[in-house]
């Protein structure tokens, strides 16, 4: 039985927006496995053809807009309103599928693509539709303007945040995630370290399986929601 005063802290990867209809990036099928990661995440593929760039956010921002949140994303929501102690929701996702399933506070670590980012002056500002690299930025009015999402060689956004949060961890959950990419794969490592129990749920085993104590594995749409309710309904 969980303490009811426990903090539990949960990074959500692409697994948890699978089953609302957002491809992956590493499964078969998934979004790296029909582009070049290096022409679509690095600062250096936008510099190369911000267009191209731009055009695939535009059309992963349409696709967000038609999908809706799952069981995995209420469920989480569910967590965060009916749990007695802390709740901290880490995601890697740049969709807004947690926040519209009631989530009240999300750390987006590689940010969000609903948001513009102006790379001159830093201003932020929600996303057009359609963005182009003829923009200009609302405030400084520089053409400098890109989707407020962290690429490949870039710092994640929260880190000292995310780190303060995994050092009082009692629970780490890590759902839908393959456990490639750091530094979020090494949250769990961090949060073992601060003596917090593990917990994977995910549709298979990640990379990073051997760091956790405990497993369920399915998908998110059955094993989260199952996990919540062991949670809240436990005596
Ligand atoms: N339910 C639960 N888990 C699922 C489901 C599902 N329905 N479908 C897929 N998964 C799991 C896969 O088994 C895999 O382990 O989700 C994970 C998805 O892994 P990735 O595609 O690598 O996505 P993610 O881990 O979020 O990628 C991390 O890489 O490209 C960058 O910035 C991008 O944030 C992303 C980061």
């Amino acid at each position: 039985m969980q303490d009811r005063k426990a903090h539990i802290v949960i990074l959500t990867g692409a697994g948890i927006s699978a089953e609302s209809g957002l491809g992956t990036f590493r499964d078969i099928g998934g979004l790296w496995s029909r582009y070049d990661w290096r022409d679509l995440a690095t600062p250096e593929g936008f510099t190369r053809d911000p267009a191209f760039v731009l055009e695939f956010y535009n059309w992963r921002r349409a696709n967000v807009r038609k999908v809706a949140p799952n069981a995995a994303h209420h469920a989480l929501a569910r967590l965060a309103r009916d749990w007695p102690g802390r709740v901290t929701l880490v995601t890697q996702n740049v969709d807004d599928l947690h926040e519209r399933a009631g989530s009240p506070e999300v750390i987006h670590m590689h940010g969000t693509h609903l948001t513009a980012l102006c790379a001159a002056c830093a201003h932020r500002w929600p996303a057009p539709d359609e963005m182009a690299p003829t923009d200009t930025c609302p405030v400084c009015n520089r053409t400098a303007t890109r989707p407020d999402v962290v690429w490949f060689g870039e710092t994640p956004y929260h880190l000292g945040r995310i780190a303060r949060a995994l050092e009082s961890a009692d629970v780490f959950v890590s759902i839908g995630t393959s456990g490639t990419v750091y530094p979020a794969a090494g949250f769990a490592a961090d949060a073992k370290d601060a003596g917090a129990e593990t917990l994977e749920l995910n549709l298979e085993p990640s990379r990073n399986a051997g760091l956790f104590d405990r497993a369920r594995h399915g998908p998110a749409t059955e094993v989260v929601p199952a996990w919540v309710e062991s949670l809240i309904a436990a005596p």
